[in-house]
């Protein structure tokens, strides 16, 4: 069993999961504050990178989260300490790392490559820490640090808005994937995740169509996104929805996300111990 529900670890080091796509807008921060409470909610200690300069997953530490120091600090200044980064939630099994202060880190800046050594030395601290899981929500685009970040990632969600010009970009998207694959052969592309979904919009449902004739059926999640008012109002708070009234069935979305993506990865942990043999 990969995930328990007791309180235990189970991975000799934390499993780091990249949410990144080519286009912004699409929902990844939406995704990795919702996708990491699941994950905490389940018993998982969880730890979410906010690795986008212009991110907004501290927003509901606003006042606070200006004064802190986080992860583009960290790429700045590696000596800093993981407590330093690390902002706990109520919930005992979720915290946070802040994009920080760095100006001079933009996620473009410097060339592919350029900040790996660093992430990966993060990633390292953050293991140390017994995090079970650490999703990182990155910049559009696969280059800068995001390219670092996927390139030292153990898996990568891509999230997809479930409309026709957004599908257009996906053979780029490949494309990029298969660049990173040779920088990462690790690397476990969990899937493709649709998002804003509107099963009464036939624009909607066409581009949802397309994709699941474009892509392997284990490249998507069976799981897609709704688009619903309630992910607006909560990310105007950068807060995960399960948190806000009326957000119950938002919040059993992504129940089922989490549970697609423990299933995918049990599947192929057993494929390693099984080519390992
Ligand atoms: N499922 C959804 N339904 C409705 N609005 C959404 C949904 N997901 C995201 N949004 C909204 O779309 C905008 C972009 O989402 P965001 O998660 O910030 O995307 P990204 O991080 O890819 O730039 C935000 O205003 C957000 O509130
Ligand atoms: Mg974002």
């Amino acid at each position: 069993m990969l995930i328990c529900a007791n309180k235990s670890h189970l991975f000799p080091r934390v499993i780091s999961i990249a949410i990144s796509s080519q286009k912004g807008g699409v929902g990844k921060t939406t995704l990795s504050i919702n996708l990491a409470h699941a994950f905490a909610r389940a018993g998982l200690n969880t730890l979410l990178v906010d690795a986008d300069p212009q991110g907004s997953v501290g927003l509901s530490l606003t006042r606070q989260s200006r004064l802190l120091s986080g992860f583009y600090d960290f790429l700045a200044d590696p000596g800093i300490p993981m407590e330093r980064l690390i902002v706990p939630t109520r919930l005992e099994t979720f915290s946070l790392v802040a994009a920080g202060q760095a100006s001079d880190y933009e996620a473009g800046n410097g060339s592919s490559g350029s900040h790996l050594a660093r992430v990966r030395a993060f990633l390292r601290n953050a293991s140390a820490r017994r995090y079970d899981v650490c999703l990182i929500d990155t910049a559009a685009g696969l280059f800068g640090v995001t390219n670092d970040t996927i390139a030292s990632a153990d898996a990568l969600i891509i999230p997809q808005q479930a409309e026709p010009l957004g599908i257009r970009s996906v053979p780029k998207l490949l494309e990029g994937l298969n660049r990173l694959r040779i920088i990462n052969p690790h690397l476990n592309v969990l899937g493709v995740c649709l998002t804003m979904l509107q099963k009464n919009l036939a624009e909607s449902t066409e581009a949802d169509f397309s994709l699941r004739q474009l892509l392997p059926p284990e490249m998507l999640f069976t799981t897609s996104i709704p688009r619903d008012d309630i992910f607006i109002r909560a990310s105007a708070k950068g807060l995960p929805v399960g948190v806000m009234d009326g957000g119950e069935g938002a919040e059993a979305v992504f129940d089922s996300l989490r549970a697609e993506i423990q299933g995918k990865l049990e599947k192929s942990q057993q494929r390693t111990a099984f080519n390992a043999h």
